[in-house]
């Protein structure tokens, strides 16, 4: 399963990236607001921290427009997957963009005849918002779930299944189970996927122990 953070925060990037454990990064407008900075120069500076995807969203919503907006961001970077969100005009660029061998990240789906419709134009990951399904006392897994099992079942369809609105990692381990390729990521969900208290609670015992026996490795 790949790991993709979900932020602008270029220092919150940068960090989890030494990790060794990001193969890519989401933004969305609502989260380059967030940044306080320039667009183009923050999704720059990602490309130079990750080498992987990095989803950088179109804001027009007709076709002429988004398709324009994409080619442009497309030539930030090599790696720059345009995000466009799931309406006619974005599966229509989607369309295009795909053909001009670009990545292409559809964002914003809620179903699984959407997801369908992504795939059917050459999206390379659609991105189902399961913590806003949630959010309206619906179930968002069962989406995850109900897109994996279509998208299996023709193998023709190349899309990932990019899980996205993740808010725990309760929801990544969902996921995983149901065999989504990639789940992108708040930096804070990802801090916590490496938390467990035995496991502090074992080191410091562990550590306490070894002192005693007076020894080092190097
Ligand atoms: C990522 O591609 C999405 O834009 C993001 O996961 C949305 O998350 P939210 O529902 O927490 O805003």
């Amino acid at each position: 399963m790949k790991f993709f953070v979900d932020t602008a925060d270029v220092d919150a990037i940068r960090d989890l990236a030494d990790t060794g454990l990001v193969d890519g990064v989401t933004t969305n407008p609502s989260l380059i607001a967030k940044s306080g900075r320039d667009f183009v120069e923050v999704v720059q500076e990602i490309c130079d921290i990750v080498d992987g995807p990095i989803s950088a969203e179109v804001t027009a919503t007709e076709f002429d427009a988004m398709l324009e907006e994409g080619r442009k961001l497309a030539k930030i970077h090599k790696n720059i997957t345009v995000k466009v969100p799931l309406t006619r005009d974005g599966l229509k660029t989607c369309k295009a963009l795909s053909g001009d061998g670009t990545m292409v990240n559809v964002t914003l789906c809620f179903s699984a005849n959407q997801a369908l419709l992504a795939a059917k134009a050459g999206a390379t990951f659609i991105s189902p918002f399961v913590g806003r399904l949630d959010d309206i006392g619906t179930e968002g897994m069962q989406l995850i779930d109900d897109i994996v099992q279509i998208y299996a079942n023709y193998p023709d369809l190349k899309t990932e299944v990019l899980v996205a609105s993740v808010r725990s990692p309760m929801h990544v381990l969902e996921a995983a189970k149901i065999g989504a390729g990639v789940a992108t990521l708040p930096p804070d969900v990802l801090h916590a996927m490496f938390k467990h208290p035995l496991t502090d609670k074992g080191l410091d015992a562990f550590l306490a122990d070894w002192q005693k026996t007076g020894q080092s490795i190097l």
